[in-house]
């Protein structure tokens, strides 16, 4: 059964994510991707060679008057979200911008005021809300697996030391904070909906001349609860990874554990939350670990259990697109929570500059 077009869009920038959003369109009932933009004849050559029946724009104003298009999306270099997002709200366009979705909370607002008085939806790619380790350290959270949480690390390695193409140019709004650490914030704030009280943050050029390639971010949440976020690109290393993913979630009632992004690991409980009274055990001539604190555990004292299953893959963040574009439900990443991230990233590298922690809410 031939299924009727909803939504015609245009990708303005392919490359490395911009391809995959194409296909992502395409593989869509009721929806087709039949142009898009990119500044670089190379890269509107591969579409064509990818994609026979998609026209090619050099430049978004071209695009705008001529493509028959209703949607757009933005994966162009970080620096150009701004111009074009304005640009494609006043073609009238609803609009899906990559991450980061600005480079500060300025640039926002003046995308958030030229969208409104055009009317368009809009919202921003931050799909990694939909990544299977982070939904499962959320799952912990959220259904209390390990009991009142007051600590999670999310944590990223690099082991190669290498960052490429325009990320490292500060004018492109290059460094992972802006490419990875958005992601980062985004998942802490959308897993802990509590008041963000104060931020603390060690923001690093280790070898990169213009931009940040290490950062480690203390966010202090009202609920108690200390997200630490710490990613490096230089952790170089011989072993066979070459990146690591970990989580960690410590509640007063068990840790959890992960690795990957399909993500590996247990929740470990102990007895000793019931036997470990004062007074009760002599442990005066106990031998192990470097003290008895840090000594080995007795046999059966600890319990693991596996990871809680979580169903999720990152289209679904399309899935949920399309449903709030049919009015069937609302976008899963909205306009105030990436501009909340912004600020965050702000108070990041104030924080940095001053090491002093910020008061945030
Ligand atoms: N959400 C994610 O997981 C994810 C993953 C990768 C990239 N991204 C984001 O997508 C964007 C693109 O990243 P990439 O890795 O695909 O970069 P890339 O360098 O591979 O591709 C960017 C493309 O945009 C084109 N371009 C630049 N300025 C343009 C303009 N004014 N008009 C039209 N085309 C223009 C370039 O020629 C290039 O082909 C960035 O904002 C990045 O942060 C998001």
């Amino acid at each position: 059964m031939q299924v009727s077009i909803m939504f015609k869009f245009a990708v303005i920038g392919y490359g490395f994510i911009g391809r995959r959003h194409v296909n992502t369109l395409k593989s869509f009932d009721g929806v087709d991707c039949v142009a898009v933009c990119d500044i670089d004849p190379v890269r509107r050559e591969e579409a064509k060679k990818a994609h026979s029946d998609i026209e090619t724009y050099a430049s978004a104003d071209e695009l705008f008057a001529k493509a028959d298009i209703d949607s757009v999306i933005i994966s162009a270099n970080n620096n150009q979200h701004h111009d074009l997002v304005i640009k494609a709200a006043r073609a009238g366009k609803h609009i899906i911008c990559e991450k980061p979705v600005a480079l500060s909370v300025r640039e926002l607002d003046e995308m958030i005021e030229e969208v409104r008085q055009a009317g368009v939806t809009f919202t921003v790619h931050q799909q990694r809300r939909f990544d299977k380790d982070f939904q499962t350290a959320k799952a912990c959270y959220d259904q209390h697996l390990v009991g009142d949480v007051y600590t999670i690390q999310s944590k990223l390695f690099g082991y190669n030391g290498n960052m490429h193409d325009w990320h490292v140019y500060k004018a492109e709004g290059g460094g992972m904070l802006y490419d990875w650490g958005v992601h980062l914030i985004d998942q802490a704030l959308y897993l802990d909906k509590s008041r963000l009280v104060s931020v603390y943050a060690d923001v690093r050029n280790v070898i990169n001349k213009e931009v940040d390639d290490y950062f480690k971010i203390l966010l202090s949440f009202e609920d108690g609860v200390t997200f630490e976020i710490e990613l490096g690109t230089y952790f170089l290393s011989d072993r066979k990874n070459w990146f690591e993913r970990h989580w960690f979630v410590g509640g007063n009632k068990g840790s959890m554990h992960a690795d990957k992004f399909n993500p590996e690991g247990s929740i470990v409980r102990t007895a000793h939350l019931l036997e470990n009274v004062a007074g009760e055990q002599d442990k005066s001539t106990a031998s192990y670990g470097p003290t008895r604190s840090f000594g080995i555990p007795a046999p059966g004292l600890i319990k693991t259990e596996p990871l809680p299953e979580v169903h999720t893959e990152q289209r679904d963040y399309f899935v949920n697109y399309f449903k709030a574009r049919r009015g069937e439900a609302d976008f899963v990443v909205t306009i105030p929570q990436v501009r909340r991230v912004l600020a965050v990233m702000e108070a990041i590298r104030k924080s940095a500059a001053t090491k002093r922690s910020i008061d945030f809410e």
